[in-house]
């Protein structure tokens, strides 16, 4: 069952990202992100146990998808794919016309999954700069 995260959640999220070795969304992070838009940070429940998560945002112009995850023994059930449908159908009530994401170079099977559900690779470069608090 794919449903909004509640903070309940957050341990059982955590082991997800920390299993499939995605970097963990400290506590404090993702309570700002969720003054924003709760309805787009979503979990996949099964037999009281979440499975997959993915952490939606749109900024009012685009929509990214960031922290994609399914837990290494709950895999290829068509677990993402759920939740990453679930989370464009409600970007599209939002009126979000595009969305966005990231994929490391060095992971081919997450690039598959993404090809798989239309996300094509652009040759645009990241870059990023923190600012000082
Ligand atoms: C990528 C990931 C989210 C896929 O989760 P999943 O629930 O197993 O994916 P689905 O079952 O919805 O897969 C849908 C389709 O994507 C493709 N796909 C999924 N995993 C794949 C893999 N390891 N290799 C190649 N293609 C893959 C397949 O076409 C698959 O359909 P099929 O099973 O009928 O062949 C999961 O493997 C994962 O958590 N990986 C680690 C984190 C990550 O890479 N996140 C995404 C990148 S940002």
């Amino acid at each position: 069952m794919i449903r909004q995260f509640q903070w309940t959640d957050y341990d059982a999220v955590v082991s997800v990202w920390a299993a499939t070795g995605r970097d963990v969304v400290p506590r404090a992070e993702l309570e700002a992100k969720l003054l924003r838009d709760p309805e787009l940070f979503l979990v996949d429940e099964a037999d009281g146990a979440v499975t997959g998560v993915v952490l939606g945002t749109y900024d009012g112009r685009r929509g990214w998808i960031l922290r994609l995850a399914v837990h290494p023994d709950q895999r290829r059930q068509k677990i993402a794919t759920r939740l990453v449908e679930e989370l464009e159908r409600r970007l599209a009530l939002l009126g979000c016309p595009r969305i966005n994401l990231m994929v490391l170079p060095d992971n081919a099977a997450g690039l598959s999954f993404w090809q798989r559900l239309g996300y094509l690779p652009v040759p645009d470069v990241l870059c990023t700069k923190p600012l000082r608090p």
